[in-house]
């Protein structure tokens, strides 16, 4: 079954918003995997934001994720990587749909509340920078059967 990784960033765990995320993605049906809070060290920020680090915002982008505790999450489920970007909504929360994670939380690009894999290749990347497999629970929802055909 595919998998992605969420992240709740710092502004997201200070405005007490773990739990309305996880709610969401649970309640649609996708099941979690792994979870951690944890401060990022540097070395890891730079591997999983690689793609922006010659970035005129990476300085900005590096202080904030590292300003305080994230929550760090792989779950699991039917094309779990695309739904979850849309759950998420459009990166500068100027233009996330009302319904969205960053339509309803957040109003600044710099501090848009969450992070998800932005492709099935990118997700297994995400995943092996940020857990080990033994982190990772293999295990049966017991509503898959009325979730799934
Ligand atoms: P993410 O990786 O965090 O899920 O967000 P995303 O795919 O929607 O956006 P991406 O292009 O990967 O950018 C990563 C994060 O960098 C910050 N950003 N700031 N000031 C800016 O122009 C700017 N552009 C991007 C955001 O925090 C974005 O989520
Ligand atoms: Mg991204």
């Amino acid at each position: 079954m595919e998998q992605t990784f969420l992240m709740v960033k710092p502004d997201g765990i200070q405005r007490g918003l773990v739990g309305e995320i996880i709610s969401r993605f649970e309640r649609r049906g996708f099941k979690m995997v792994a979870g951690k809070l944890e401060t990022l060290p540097e070395a890891r920020v730079l591997e999983h934001y690689a793609e922006h680090a010659q970035k005129p915002f990476f300085p900005g982008l590096k202080s904030y994720i590292m300003s305080g505790p994230c929550f760090l999450m792989v779950w699991e489920g039917k094309n779990v990587v695309q739904i979850s970007r849309d759950m998420i909504g459009a990166t500068n929360p100027m233009e996330s749909a009302p319904g969205t994670v960053r339509g309803d939380y957040a109003l600044e690009i710099g501090m848009n509340v969450i992070h998800g894999s932005d492709s099935v290749e990118t997700a297994k990347r995400e995943i092996s920078i940020h857990f080990t497999p033994a982190e990772c629970s293999s295990y049966t929802r017991i509503d898959e059967v009325y979730l799934y055909e």
